[in-house]
């Protein structure tokens, strides 16, 4: 098992492209002591990746939870409908610098990934750097500011 630094409540979305990989990872998140809100499908039988993504996005808007993760084919479909809520800052990554660039540069309050196209372990990875990257903050924050619509 890796250990985590990271002390939290997560929420966790995914359709049926996700589901052993969301499972693998609520196990290793609780086994590492953190609290972790399912907010996705538990079947492999296709559903929309919508009606997850909104309600996990709520929940991080609500403080619900602290952070989000998602998962679906290609994390796209998520990517695209968290991104529809103001405040939601949800980036996809594949790569560990991806991973940490998307909490050092854009301070994402979800991850996604891409299920279909990474590994588990790659995916274990990303979510153990993305959860012990900090946020630089300055120019970052700045830019952040920039992002919502008026
Ligand atoms: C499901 O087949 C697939 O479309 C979905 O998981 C995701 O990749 C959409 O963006």
């Amino acid at each position: 098992m890796s250990t985590l630094s990271f002390s939290g409540k997560i929420g966790i979305a995914n359709d049926h492209a996700g589901v052993d990989y969301k499972n693998n990872l609520v196990k290793w998140l609780e086994d590492c002591g953190v609290e972790v809100v399912n907010f996705g499908t538990d079947s492999t039988e296709s559903m929309d990746y919508t009606d997850v993504a909104h309600p996990l996005a709520e929940a991080v808007l609500a403080g619900k939870v602290d952070l989000g993760i998602a998962l679906c084919g290609t994390g796209n479909g998520m990517a695209i409908t968290l991104n529809k809520h103001q405040g939601i800052r949800a980036g996809l990554a594949w790569s560990k610098e991806i991973a940490a660039l998307v909490k050092r540069h854009n301070n994402a309050n979800v991850l996604v990934m891409p299920a279909r196209f990474i590994p588990y372990e790659k995916a274990q990875e990303l979510v153990k750097t993305w959860l012990e990257t900090e946020f630089e903050g300055g120019r970052h924050q700045r830019r952040i500011d920039k992002i919502d619509c008026k």
